[in-house]
């Protein structure tokens, strides 16, 4: 694919009009932003017009058949990432999918393999692993600077960030709450820091006491997820709340490694992100910078000087930024995907296994989905 690629949005919510669009316009001279498509007629034509978007639908269909992109980003909310991208792989457009890709294991299973049969590219947005303080842990992990992985744990907390637009608060439309919208991203990255082994078994636990019945309890957008403001902000009901806004659990991988972590969008604890990785010539203490090991006969705590000359530190979804040039590298020059099928897939089971543990109480094996 040599000329510019052509490219279409379906949805023009937050994070397409605050990620994907602005990391396409980055990309002006490889690639052509033609359409973007939106149930919500007011969005769709307020995005193109932001943006300076040619052509905007509410039939995403008829999007497809006329524009014929070569790429689409699908950034509805996560109930309609399957249908969507197997619409879009079906017009013989390669996806990049917001996450997580979809509702369940089998279906995230399937749409990839429909992507295999379409001869497409299919790529999961966890674009947390951009982040400057992951690849530093990858580069330490992959120079065997860490000695054997056999220990890992993150928490991500909100104390008050349920986000307050969108559909994320329905179990229908998201699949589940906290961990389908943070820890999907903290799951994907210490996985990926740690050469992404498989996962075995894991036991979960979830909650939802504070939310519905919470109403007027005040917090920022920011810390609901949303730094750069919103696009159609719907007022909060929390009535209407059916998903956990805490998850914490116990993973198994590979090689006997052990896994702990804890996320939420509300608990009565501090906010927090914490993420260590324990190997067995060093650990990492990835939200502090700290290496702790030993020098001699001497316990040591080791500062990495980390510059941080990335130019586009201060866009809030750089992550996008790198993404998006890395598919427009594979499509153009065949370069390798950062993010690939069989890691996703992996996120997904454990996903779909933690819920199955949280609700019926029990360890659930990764062979259960076989
Ligand atoms: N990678 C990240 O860092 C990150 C951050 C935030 C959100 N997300 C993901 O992005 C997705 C969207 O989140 P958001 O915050 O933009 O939500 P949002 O509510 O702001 O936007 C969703 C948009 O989708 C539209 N829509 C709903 N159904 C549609 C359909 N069938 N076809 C076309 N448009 C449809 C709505 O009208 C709305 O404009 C979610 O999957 C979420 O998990 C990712």
């Amino acid at each position: 694919m040599a000329d510019k690629i052509r490219v279409a949005v379906i949805s023009a919510g937050m994070i397409a009009n605050a990620a994907h669009i602005p990391a396409y316009r980055h990309l002006a001279d490889r690639v052509e932003l033609v359409a973007v498509s939106d149930t919500n007629p007011v969005s769709a034509q307020q995005t193109a017009e932001r943006h300076g978007i040619p052509n905007w639908y509410t039939d995403t269909e008829q999007m497809l058949r006329e524009q014929k992109p070569d790429l689409v980003s699908v950034c509805t909310p996560n109930r309609f990432h399957k249908e969507n991208t197997m619409l879009a792989l079906s017009y013989g457009c390669n996806v990049a999918c917001e996450k997580p890709l979809a509702l369940t294991y089998a279906d995230t299973k399937e749409m990839f393999d429909y992507a295999g049969k379409q001869g497409k590219m299919l790529i999961a947005c966890q674009t947390l692993r951009y982040d400057r303080q992951f690849s530093v842990a990858r580069e330490f992990y992959d120079n065997g600077e860490l000695g054997r992985i056999y220990y890992s744990e993150f928490s991500c907390i909100r104390r008050r960030g349920i986000p307050k637009w969108g559909t994320f608060h329905k179990k229908e439309m998201n699949g589940g709450g906290a961990l389908c919208d943070l820890g999907v991203h903290l799951l994907d990255a210490i996985l990926w820091i740690q050469g992404c082994p498989k996962f075995e078994s894991i036991t979960g636990a979830s909650s939802a006491c504070l939310a519905r019945k919470e109403k007027d309890i005040i917090t920022s957008l920011a810390e609901s997820g949303a730094p750069s403001g919103v696009f159609n902000a719907r007022p909060y009901a929390p009535e209407e709340f059916n998903v956990e806004e805490f998850a914490a659990g116990s993973i198994r991988l590979e090689g006997g490694q052990f896994m702990n972590f804890k996320t939420s969008w509300a608990v009565n604890l501090p906010p927090e992100f914490r993420m260590n990785i324990c190997g067995d010539k060093a650990g990492y203490l990835v939200a502090d910078n700290k290496i702790l090991s030993t020098m001699g006969r001497y316990q040591v705590d080791i500062e990495p000087k980390i510059f941080d000359e990335d130019p586009l530190k201060d866009e809030p979804f750089s992550g996008h930024f790198y993404l998006m040039e890395n598919i427009v590298d594979h499509l153009q020059h065949d370069a390798e995907l950062f993010i690939k099928p069989e890691e996703t897939l992996n996120v997904a089971k454990i996903i779909d296994a933690f819920y199955i543990s949280a609700a019926e109480g029990r360890e659930v094996k990764a062979s259960e989905f076989d």
